[in-house]
């Protein structure tokens, strides 16, 4: 028998412009003050500090806030560990470079483009049609939509900025051999939503799930691994990681609707500040300075100015997952550990 569909009510809800629905019950981390018993402020003993932070645009990871959820065991949220230069930058990447070829867009089935990013400015005006066009960008091993499955010949090099900035947040959780081998980059319009899903295609189901949050703020609903249950809302703002890992990592989960937030952290003048190249090592990144310089590049507030305008009426969500299980090389790979 059928289970009954409670998931789709609380969306239905949480997507309503007429009548507008109560935000009461939403769980926000805005004011730590104003925690409702549903959510704890974890504290982390022995946090190593990673000195890969500052030049990944992090803050120090003993200054971020880590949230954990009663009523969903595994789900975690790091509220935004993000300088205001370190969500420039990851805003600027996931316009201007993932969206590159060979890279995989929910446009390509229309047109096939190079560089998406630079064709919406090709005339020198911006083409606003063409940039909302944009829904998702995917890295790695390509999410295939249709039929759900990773191949190793639907597969392209995973960007290292991304693989290094996941492998910190893992390390912090005490997840030390996480691989960044898929991610999907949603771009949503203040119109857009995400229905209800479970990600399950990847074949290690154990490997934490990272979702890096920026731009607007969304309506996050999170449920069981049915839809009978009802889902909680979780406003989720620019910086903020989300978390699913263990019981959460295959729940169902979506986004009904965008809000405009009052915020714009990425122009933050007080915490805009250029990084320096020093003696760190990165573990995925060979050249560093390039790194610092496209970090740096983007202190200008000029430079800037496309991406500001981009993120005044959209959220972008780099959703990043190990495919693989730890003894794998490829998904032909069947050496599993001998027991
Ligand atoms: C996803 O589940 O793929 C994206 C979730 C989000 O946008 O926060």
């Amino acid at each position: 028998m059928e289970s009954v569909d409670n998931f789709k009510g609380i969306f239905k809800y949480y997507k309503s412009n007429k009548p507008k629905p109560s935000f009461d019950d939403v769980i926000s981390l805005v004011d730590p003050s104003k925690l409702t018993d549903k959510v704890s402020k974890m504290t982390l003993s022995n946090i190593t500090e990673d000195n890969r932070a500052a030049l990944l645009g992090l803050r120090k990871t003993n200054e971020w806030e880590l949230y954990s959820f009663h009523d969903h065991p595994g789900l975690f949220l790091i509220k935004n560990p993000f300088t205001a230069l370190g969500q420039r930058y990851w805003i600027r990447k996931c316009l201007e470079t993932y969206p590159r070829k060979p890279n995989k867009l929910n446009i390509d089935i229309e047109t096939l483009l190079p560089d998406w990013w630079a064709k919406c400015f090709e005339t020198g005006q911006c083409n606003r049609q063409l940039q909302k066009k944009l829904r998702w960008t995917t890295l790695g091993y390509h999410h295939n939509w249709d039929t759900k499955i990773y191949t190793d010949e639907n597969k392209t090099p995973f960007p290292e900025d991304l693989a290094e900035l996941s492998d910190v947040v893992a390390k912090y959780l005490g997840y030390s051999c996480f691989r960044a081998e898929a991610a999907i980059v949603n771009y949503y319009h203040m119109d857009s939503t995400l229905s209800a899903h479970t990600d399950h295609s990847e074949v290690n189901l154990e490997a934490p799930l990272f979702s890096f949050s920026f731009g607007q703020t969304a309506i996050f609903l999170i449920g069981g691994k049915d839809k009978s249950r009802e889902p909680s809302a979780i406003l989720v703002n620019s910086g903020d990681v989300m978390i699913m890992s263990k019981e959460a990592r295959l729940c169902y989960h979506a986004v009904p609707k965008i809000l405009s937030s009052e915020l714009s952290p990425w122009d933050d003048k007080e915490d805009l500040c250029l990084i320096s190249d020093d003696d760190t090592l990165l573990r995925f990144i060979s050249d560093k300075t390039l790194l610092v310089s496209s970090m740096n590049k983007n202190y200008k507030d000029s430079v800037w100015t496309k991406f500001r305008d981009y993120m005044k009426e959209s959220r972008i969500n780099m959703n990043v997952r190990q495919v693989l299980n730890e003894t794998q090389n490829s998904l032909t790979d069947y050496h599993f550990n001998d027991t």
